[in-house]
């Protein structure tokens, strides 16, 4: 139930490309989102490999909240609250790791890792009348959805399942989370999670990596440093021709369509990385045919759960915090069965790109926090930002679903249907009717 009297809506009007800079810096709209986006929304929360054994668990987080993903013990998935039903204290303080039970440190209750209350300190004694156990389990989400790996859960029970939600976004999973060679062999993180805090609202990080193809020119110094993993001027190989893709759930992509032909010998550091990545090229064209040179080069899943698909192949949340302050979350991924040399090179080249050290996240932090502190302001809040590139160009593509514009660079659609779809959340109070809003409005160019 909505707890403020402001229409979404009207600080957001798409049809006109302006968004009101409230939306990025008022409390109160920060307040709103908590309950009307994340607690709604399907969000990601993990992957496979970080809980391959029963009793393994990673905590995460699902907006603000702490939450645990565990295996329990006959290999069930399970994503609760981290924090006890007692008194709150917060049931596990690591970051990851193997365990049987949760216990609680503040008056010792043990949750296992099915979330059973199993155990209550002096219970005959100190709990008088006595209670249902079976009632003061931790609490759970309410679906959890598993895809190509990745882990996702939500606490509404109304949502759509997790594939209807992506909806023809899937096809950019499906070819960015597979293995580099189009294969279902899998990918795995390379290392832990990278985690740190920007100053800046959620938003300009979602609607960035949904496809903000125009601030690429604010990459310009490690274009010309050659951060690239061929060592040419460039932060990242060829793409080809880009297609940007914007979906009616809220979820951008940009995809890179190449010609079928393209070899991979830029990765020309070594023969052994070279021959690799040949090698993956060559089975990719036989695992995927002719989608095979389409690859999901960068991309957002509304709300806040990023991907960059091809090298670099990396994945980022960003966890709001307040209406100014962001955690950002990134993991890695290599290919399961590539040889060591090639997961050192994609290590190296991954970290000079990406994360708190990498020079490309350092140029877009610097965009992220310097607008937000200057939109705070009241004169500054007085005039909405301009999102009117390329209004309603939108189309059709032959192999990549979605509303696609072709000339990116002349297009703000994917943040404005980024923020369409964010004001319905805000706006209406039923998954029946945010489904109903994104049915009419469809393909509809935005
Ligand atoms: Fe956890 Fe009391 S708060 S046992
Ligand atoms: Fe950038």
């Amino acid at each position: 139930m909505k707890s403020t009297d402001f229409s979404a809506c009207d600080l957001v009007k798409t049809a006109e490309g302006e968004i009101s800079r409230e939306i990025f810096v008022n409390e109160n709209i920060y307040e709103e989102e908590k309950a009307q986006v994340f607690a709604r929304s399907w969000l990601y929360v993990g992957h496979e490999s970080q809980i391959k054994k029963p009793g393994d668990f990673f905590v995460s987080k699902m907006g603000e909240e702490s939450v645990i993903l565990t295996r329990d013990q006959k290999g069930e998935v399970h994503i609760f609250l981290n924090s006890c039903t007692h008194r709150g204290m917060k049931v596990c303080r690591y970051d990851e790791g193997n365990t049987r039970t949760f216990t609680c440190p503040y008056h010792a209750w043990s949750f296992a890792t099915d979330g059973q209350l199993v155990g209550v300190q002096d219970y005959e004694n100190a709990y008088q009348p006595p209670f249902d156990k079976s009632e003061w389990g931790l609490i759970e989400v309410a679906q959890i959805g598993q895809y190509m790996g990745t882990i996702w859960a939500t606490w509404d029970k109304d949502a759509p399942s997790f594939e209807d939600y992506l909806g023809d976004a899937k096809f950019a999973f499906d070819l960015g989370l597979c293995a580099w060679d189009g294969s279902d062999s899998g990918t795995e993180l390379l290392g832990s999670v990278q985690k740190w805090i920007v100053p800046c609202n959620w938003k300009f990080i979602a609607e960035n990596f949904a496809g903000d193809a125009l601030h690429v020119v604010s990459h310009r110094s490690v274009d010309l440093a050659r951060l690239g993993p061929s060592g040419k001027e460039g932060r990242r190989d060829d793409y080809g021709k880009l297609v940007l893709t914007a979906y009616p759930q809220g979820h951008g992509v940009f995809f890179g369509v190449v010609p079928l032909g393209q070899t991979r010998t830029e990765y020309a550091e070594s023969k052994i990385t070279s021959d690799y990545f040949q090698h993956c090229w060559n089975q990719r064209l036989k695992n995927l045919g002719e989608n095979a040179g389409t690859c999901p080069v960068v991309g957002t899943i509304f709300p806040n759960m990023s991907f960059h698909a091809q090298q670099p192949r990396t994945l980022l949340v960003s966890h709001p915090r307040s209406a100014n302050e962001t955690e950002m979350w990134r993991v890695y991924f290599v290919d399961k069965k590539a040889p060591d040399e090639v997961k050192k090179f994609l290590r190296e080249y991954y970290i000079r790109y990406a994360g708190p050290a990498g020079m490309t996240e350092q140029d877009d932090m610097e965009n992220w926090n310097y607008a937000t502190a200057a939109s705070e302001g009241t004169i500054a809040r007085r005039k909405p930002y301009h999102y009117k590139a390329g209004l309603g160009v939108g189309g059709k593509h032959k192999t990549v679903p979605g509303i696609v514009t072709e000339h990116p660079v002349t297009s703000e659609q994917n943040p404005r249907a980024f923020y369409q779809r964010w004001a319905e959340y805000m706006d209406l109070g039923s998954w029946s009717e945010l489904i109903d809003a994104q049915k009419i409005r469809g393909g509809a160019p935005i």
